[in-house]
């Protein structure tokens, strides 16, 4: 598998005898084990799992690439008498995720060797098989954005449609939602990150729903932004301002671009509009296993878009007290520019 080759690269790349993760994402990038608690261990030729009594079943036939080690103390102790008796001495670790009283235990008995960010990195890069899950979470959430279109009402609060949403996900295999949803009514669409509150619905306003489905351990992450009876001049234009800015970052952005180059794309049309500073968050992120991982899409970002990488595209524009527009699709970076796996449509909508 691809993967276990780019971590064997790192592990001769950086000289060590294993490579230890625990954060959970990464731990279950690896090993495909889903429990809670675990560790994993890399050698140059052995992969290991150790987890404890509640996982022994299910750990030995999820992570079916590594052997299945029963920790017999606290997880990390036994990890430390697991590397020792194999002899380990160099210990490459995540030098991101792990804690202060953990590294000082590891540093007393290994040679460490901070990475971070390095599985990370190699994340980046979906197989088709995570990119076809991805695509199962985004069929999800567009399935149920139609369905909310039909039963919101003025009059809901935004707490109503938020479970509602999150239980029709739920019907439709979504293990959940892949991060507290954002359903921002009127002058709260002004709040990027708005989460539902009590607040009622209008008439004349608009709604902004942020939300993603889990598939299988892989998220969706979609915005939409639609009206409510009606729509003012001031919103509608900012709403076709938005649309431009993202239906042209979707169409020009290719393999081999920057990060920040793609969010410029958005960003010009956005500031060229009079907008620029009520554009104040990035054009997107990577998206897999979590809902944000990299690559970052943002005027600071170097990170090179490539074949095989998931992104969000999700310009907006907020107005202070007024409201605000988001448009959010997932998208596939392949050979040709961005193919989207988020299909629901972009035109204004007036429920
Ligand atoms: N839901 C947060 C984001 O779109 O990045
Ligand atoms: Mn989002
Ligand atoms: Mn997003």
């Amino acid at each position: 598998m691809i993967k276990f080759e780019k971590v064997s690269a790192l592990i001769e790349r950086n000289n060590l005898d294993a490579l230890l993760i625990m954060s959970p994402y990464n731990r279950r990038y690896l090993s495909e084990f889903t429990g809670s608690s675990g560790a994993v261990i890399i050698t140059k030729d052995s992969r290991y799992l150790i987890s404890d009594f509640r996982y022994k079943a299910q750990g030995a036939a999820e992570a079916r690439h590594f052997d299945f080690v029963l920790q017999t103390k606290g997880l990390l102790d036994s990890v430390m008498e697991f590397l020792q008796e194999k002899n380990i001495k160099t210990l490459g670790f995540e030098g991101e995720h792990v804690n202060f009283n953990t590294y000082d235990q590891l540093k007393k008995e290994f040679e460490l060797v901070p990475l971070s960010g390095e599985i990370e990195k190699i994340r980046m890069y979906k197989t088709p098989e995570e990119v076809e899950l991805i695509r199962k979470a985004c069929g999800i959430a567009d399935e149920a954005y139609d369905h909310i279109l039909k039963y919101i009402r003025p009059g809901m609060s935004e707490l109503e449609v938020q479970n509602e949403l999150e239980s029709y996900m739920r019907k439709l295999g979504a293990s959940g939602s892949s991060f507290d949803m954002i359903v921002a009514s009127g002058y709260r669409g002004a709040l990027p990150h708005g989460s539902a509150s009590g607040k009622i619905i209008e008439s004349g306003e608009m709604v902004t729903l942020d939300f993603g489905a889990y598939y299988k351990g892989y998220a969706s992450d979609i915005t939409r932004t639609f009206g409510v009876g009606s729509v003012s001049d001031e919103m509608e234009k900012i709403y076709s301002i938005v649309l431009d800015a993202q239906t042209s970052s979707v169409g020009e952005i290719k393999t081999g671009m920057t990060g920040q180059a793609a969010d410029k794309i958005a960003r010009d049309i956005i500031t060229e509009a009079g907008f620029g500073e009520n554009f104040g968050h990035s054009l997107g992120h990577g998206l897999g296993l979590e809902v944000h991982e990299m690559p970052s899409i943002s005027k600071r970002s170097e990170n090179i878009l490539e074949k095989g990488m998931v992104i969000t595209v999700e310009p907006g524009i907020y107005l202070d007290d007024i409201g605000g527009v988001r448009i959010e699709d997932d998208c596939l970076v392949t050979e040709l520019g961005l193919e989207k796996l988020s299909r629901s449509s972009k035109e204004l909508f007036i429920i």
